[in-house]
């Protein structure tokens, strides 16, 4: 029996280059190893306000980015989360597992108190409890992630642990792996910050779908600073980020890639990791297009995808009810 991986992805923007990277790519290129289910997560992306129409669009580019990237829809299971109603009831009896204390301390809500104050949704609060529910549905055993949501992993962990000890063996631990390279790639203006779907019109984020020399020109543009060597420096995030991309693109060692551009400064530098940038994006837009030239393609594959996950979900939810008196 293969372990099963879940894992999310939030239709709230143009999927960027750090998605790629740090995500997309890893699940694609393991899939063969594990049982995969991977989940447009809509009912996520709604915790702050998206537009309608390009909510619908986020969701058809991040399925056809999925693909596009090497999800084989026939391979692993590819669906959107609210065509899946168990999802929600899942989260709601969650929520009368988890004390408020546990949901305070998520950084990404505490981050976003901090940006919204009192205008924060109670979704944004939630956000965790679903996110628990999506995994707990599947039997998860690893939950491929970036470091952020780490902590959304354990606090899935910890009321699965609850659960469990009130109505007896119920949900399974699932495990967050994160990956050791890649999986935190920083904006291109700024380099503290991460690279991020809601920037994906400005030089911070790479769009999957920008082009050719769109991409080249916000390497070309990115920060650096005043120094010349190219080397693996953590006190200089800049050029760093940079050489991290070309690390987690190419899969050299740091020290091949010193050698490399030894003698050379940082415009030279940019110049070949925009060459290895565009490469690589260039296959994933082809792809892409292939895809998206029959518009019915990608919502049968959604419904293909909630057809397969439903009777799973279903049965989980029906367990949880009954342990619970509700059956
Ligand atoms: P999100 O864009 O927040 O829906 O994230 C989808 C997936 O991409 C998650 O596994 C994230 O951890 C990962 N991810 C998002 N941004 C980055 C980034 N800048 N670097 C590495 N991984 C990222
Ligand atoms: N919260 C995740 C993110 O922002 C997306 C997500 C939702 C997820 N449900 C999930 C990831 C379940 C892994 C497993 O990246």
């Amino acid at each position: 029996m293969k372990k099963r991986v879940f894992s999310g992805i939030k239709p709230s923007g143009s999927p960027q280059l750090g998605n790629y990277l740090g995500a997309i790519r890893r699940w694609a290129a393991e899939q063969d190893e594990y049982d995969n289910v991977f989940c447009i997560v809509d009912l996520h992306a709604i915790t702050e306000y998206v537009e309608p129409a390009e909510l619908k669009q986020y969701i058809r580019e991040q399925t056809g980015m999925l693909i596009a990237s090497g999800i084989d829809p026939d391979k692993s299971i590819l669906f959107q989360q609210s065509h899946v109603h168990e999802h929600s009831e899942l989260a709601w009896i969650l929520n009368c597992y988890i004390p408020m204390g546990w949901m305070q301390r998520m950084t990404q809500y505490k981050e976003k108190v901090e940006e919204q104050k009192e205008q924060v949704s109670v979704g944004v609060f939630d956000y965790p409890s679903l996110m628990a529910a999506d995994i707990l549905l599947y039997d998860t055993d690893i939950v491929p992630v970036g470091d952020d949501q780490k902590q959304h992993v354990e606090l899935t962990r910890d009321v699965a642990q609850r659960f469990n000890y009130i109505y007896g063996e119920t949900f399974k631990l699932p495990e967050p792996v994160t990956g050791e390279v890649g999986a935190r790639i920083m904006g291109l203006e700024d380099p503290t910050r991460k690279m991020s779907k809601s920037e994906g019109g400005s030089g911070q984020s790479i769009a999957l779908l920008d082009s050719e020399n769109v991409i080249r020109r916000k390497i070309m543009r990115a920060t650096t600073d005043s120094q010349r060597d190219v080397v693996f420096d953590e006190s200089r995030p800049g050029i760093f980020n940079l050489l991290t991309i070309y690390q987690t693109i190419t899969g050299e060692s740091r020290n091949d890639i010193e050698n490399r551009f030894h003698g050379k400064g940082y415009g030279d530098f940019k110049k070949a990791l925009g060459e290895v940038v565009v490469e690589t994006l260039h296959q994933v837009q082809k792809r892409y297009a292939e895809i998206t030239a029959d518009p019915s393609y990608l919502e049968s594959i959604l419904k293909k995808g909630a057809d397969k996950a439903t009777p799973i979900a279903r049965e989980k939810l029906a367990q949880v009810r009954e342990r619970i008196g509700l059956g």
